[in-house]
C-alpha cells in the first residue's frame, strides 16, 4: 500500500468528514478526484447527465466518447448490466476490487452520457479504501476518466490533478501514489456466446485473465469509437516521445539528438550512465516498477524541459504489455506536435 493511503479502519474514519464532503459534492453535480489503485479518477454521478456534461467539458474529451461507471462491488452489477456472461461474473469474481473494467449490456440505468450512445456499459470496481469507501456512502455509480485534459498523461498522485485541473475540480482526495500505475485492462464481454476480447491492455494481465478463464482471449485495437483511450495519439507529454528498442541503439539516437542541439533524456528500465549530454530517467527493473513509474517519468520529461525523450520499453509480456501501448501511444501523441 502506497505512503499516505487510508489503509487502516482508524485512517478512512479520520477521513469521514472528507468523504462526506466529496458524496455532498457529488450529488449536487460536482467533481472529485479520486484516487484508484490504477491513476487518478475525475468522477461524477453517473445518473446525473448535466454532471456528465461538466466532466466532458472539464476533461476538453468530445462527446460520445464512453466513461467507465464505477462501483461499489459486484452485488451493484444487476443495476448497470442487462446480462453477465459466465466468464465476466468469473473475472468479476476473482479480479474486483482490482484493475479490470467489464464491457457488458446495459441496462436503462445507463444513460447515453454514459456509454456514447452504445448499448454497452464499462463497469469497474477500484482497489482503493478511500474510493470504495466514497462509493459505499454514495450508494450509486460514479462515472470516472482519469483525470486529466483530453490527450495528456494521466495523472498517478493527488498533486498531477491539481496541477493539470486545476480549480476545475470541486474537490481532490488524496489517497496517495498510485500502485498500478496503468489503466486498468478493459474486457468486453458483451457479445453472447463469444469469447471476450481485451480492448485496451491495463494493470491485469491477459496471461492472469487467460488463467482464470481457462481458454485464451482475443486482444485488439478496433479503435477510437469503441474504446477512445484507444485513440492512436494519447497519454502525451509536451516533449516527443521516441521509443527505441534496443540500449545502444537508443543511446545512439540520443546521442544524436543532443548534437543537433536538442535537449534528449533517455528512459530505461534500470539505472545507467546517459551519454554525454543526455538525462537519464530510470522506470523501474521490474515491468510492474516500470508501469508504476511510467507516467511519472513522462511528466519528468517535461519538468526537465526535455524537447525529446528516447525510451528503451519493457519486454511485451505481462503488464509490460500496456506500458508499451501507452508508449506507442504517447509516440503517436508528441509525433502531431
Ligand atoms: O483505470 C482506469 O480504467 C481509470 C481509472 C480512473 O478507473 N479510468 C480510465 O478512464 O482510464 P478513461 O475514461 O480515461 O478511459 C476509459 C476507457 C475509454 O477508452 C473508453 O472508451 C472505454 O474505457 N470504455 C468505457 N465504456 C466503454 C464501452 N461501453 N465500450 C467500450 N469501451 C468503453
Ligand atoms: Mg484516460
Amino acid at each position: 500500500m502506497p505512503e499516505g493511503d487510508a489503509s487502516t479502519r482508524a485512517d478512512l474514519d479520520a477521513r469521514a468528514g472528507e468523504i462526506e464532503s466529496a458524496v455532498r459534492i457529488l450529488r449536487a453535480g460536482g467533481l472529485v478526484a479520486i484516487p484508484t489503485e490504477t491513476v487518478y479518477g475525475l468522477a461524477a454521478d453517473a445518473s446525473n447527465p448535466a454532471a456528465l456534461r461538466r466532466l466532458y467539458e472539464v476533461k476538453g474529451r468530445p462527446l460520445g466518447h464512453p466513461v467507465i461507471v464505477h462501483i461499489a462491488g459486484i452485488e451493484a452489477l444487476p443495476h448497470w448490466a442487462a446480462r453477465v456472461s459466465e466468464d465476466a461474473r468469473r473475472l468479476a469474481e476473482t479480479c474486483w476490487p482490482g484493475p479490470l473494467t467489464l464491457v457488458l449490456p446495459r441496462t436503462s440505468a445507463a444513460v447515453d452520457e454514459v456509454t456514447g450512445g452504445l448499448d454497452t456499459v464499462g463497469l469497474r470496481v477500484p482497489n482503493h479504501p478511500l474510493a470504495l469507501a466514497l462509493l459505499r456512502a454514495f450508494e450509486g455509480g460514479l462515472a470516472a476518466p482519469s483525470a486529466n485534459r483530453f490527450g495528456r498523461v494521466s495523472p498517478t498522485t493527488a498533486e498531477d490533478v491539481r496541477a493539470d485541473l486545476g480549480s476545475d475540480v470541486d474537490l481532490v482526495l488524496d489517497g496517495g501514489p498510485c500502485g498500478v500505475g496503468v489503466e486498468s485492462t478493459i474486457v468486453d464481454c458483451s457479445e453472447e456466446g463469444a469469447p471476450p476480447v481485451i480492448l485496451r491492455p491495463g494493470g491485469l494481465t491477459a496471461e492472469r485473465i487467460e488463467a482464470i478463464l481457462g481458454h485464451p482471449v482475443r486482444q485488439t485495437s478496433e479503435g477510437p469509437s469503441r474504446a477512445p483511450g484507444m485513440l492512436p495519439a494519447h497519454y502525451a507529454p509536451h516533449a516527443r516521445v521516441l521509443v527505441v528498442e534496443d540500449l545502444e541503439a537508443a543511446r545512439a539516437e540520443a546521442t544524436a539528438r543532443v548534437a543537433a542541439g536538442e535537449r534528449a533524456g533517455l528512459l530505461t528500465a534500470a539505472a545507467m550512465t546517459a551519454p554525454s549530454g543526455v538525462m537519464a530517467l530510470v522506470a523501474g527493473a521490474t515491468a510492474e516498477a516500470y508501469a508504476t513509474t511510467l507516467y511519472d517519468r513522462l511528466r519528468e520529461a517535461d519538468r526537465l524541459g526535455l524537447d525529446v525523450l528516447v525510451v528503451v520499453p519493457p519486454a511485451a509480456v505481462g503488464v509490460g504489455v500496456a506500458v508499451r501501448d501507452r508508449l506507442a501511444r504517447a509516440a503517436a501523441g508528441s509525433a502531431r506536435g
